[in-house]
């Protein structure tokens, strides 16, 4: 095979717990992540030469160094030289559908899909917890784009315990095409406004673990109550980033108003805001009353669902 073409799921924060700061200047999180359809299309494919070359729909994506994509390929031929003189460089094409910077992983599961696409590609047979550990070097979300699912992440967000898949459960997301949060930004102002209400980086795992407070949504997936589940949404970095985006707080307040919608949070580090809604019909109401309400076009409004995987392989030639 010299092409391979996959789906590479976008997803969201239903629960972001910022637990202490560490010395590495990265933070202590106990995460609840959860893949969902949207999703980009990368196509990984093999080339004569021994060169990376990136090609992107988006045009704010970069097709440089700086793309995470690329990083993921570069890695691969830094750590498999052997492979990359056997079979060639990699052209990566990436058909962009999930917003940018948008706090949904995009750029982190176009790293995980290149991972496996080239592991496919390279006949290197790397087992799923082999490229999560490649992924983590590269970032802290792409070892859980790797797994997908429904999936407790601690550390830095790249220690990974699977819960129960939770399926079909409909989504409405809204995020301003112009507005763009930087995660860096987030979580060192968080540091600077609340370090002091939160643990000093410990290695204490007692400790850790005591600061911890999400029982009560881990047990209402573990039940499938997804009343419950919106219920108890929840994400520390809302305290930063609401605060300091006005546009993002207007989108929050407008979900929590909508008739149908179960409950509203911030994904990552936004600026994108999500609702969980009880069926695809009332997922579809609910973006159309947000359009009414906010007729501005630089506002994108998606539905979509949660679904139980992470990279899938759609073909190969
Ligand atoms: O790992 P990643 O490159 O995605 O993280 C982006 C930025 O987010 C980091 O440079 C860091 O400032 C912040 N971060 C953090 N603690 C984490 C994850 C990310 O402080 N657990």
């Amino acid at each position: 095979m010299r092409s391979y073409n996959l789906i590479a799921p976008a997803k969201i924060n239903l629960y972001l717990e910022i637990i202490s700061d560490r010395p590495d200047g990265y933070h202590e999180l106990a995460m609840i992540l959860q893949s969902i359809e949207l999703a980009d299309k990368i196509n990984v494919q093999s080339l004569s030469t021994d060169r990376i070359r990136v090609n992107c729909n988006h045009p704010q994506v970069p097709t440089d160094k700086s793309n995470l994509a690329y990083r993921a390929a570069a890695l691969m031929a830094a750590k498999f030289p052997e492979a990359l003189a056997q079979y060639g460089g990699v052209e990566i094409t990436i058909n962009k559908q999930i917003p940018v910077a948008a706090g949904l992983a995009g750029g982190s599961t176009n790293a995980a899909a290149v991972l496996i696409g080239i592991d496919l590609l390279w006949k290197l047979g790397l087992t799923k917890p082999e490229l999560e550990e490649l992924g983590a070097t590269l970032g802290s979300d792409i070892p859980f784009c790797v797994a997908g699912g429904t999936v407790i992440a601690t550390g830095r967000g790249e220690k990974l315990s699977p819960l129960p898949s939770l399926d079909h459960i409909y989504i409405v997301l809204a995020k301003y095409r112009s507005l763009e949060v930087s995660t860096a930004w987030a979580y060192k102002t968080y540091r600077q406004e609340f370090g002091n209400t939160y643990l000093k980086d410990t290695e204490n795992l007692a400790a850790r673990a005591a600061a911890v407070h999400s029982e009560v949504i881990v047990k209402a997936i573990l039940n499938k109550d997804t009343r419950e589940i919106a219920q108890k949404l929840h994400n520390d970095l809302e305290r930063v980033v609401l605060a300091a985006y006005p546009q993002v707080l207007q989108l929050r307040e407008l979900f929590a108003t909508q008739p149908g919608v179960l409950g509203t949070m911030m994904s990552g580090s936004g600026p994108t805001v999500f609702a969980l809604v009880e069926s695809e019909a009332q997922a579809q109401a609910v973006k159309l009353q947000m359009r009414a309400a906010i007729p501005d076009e630089d506002l994108e409004l998606f539905v979509t669902r949660t679904i139980t995987h992470g990279i899938q392989v759609a073909s190969s030639i």
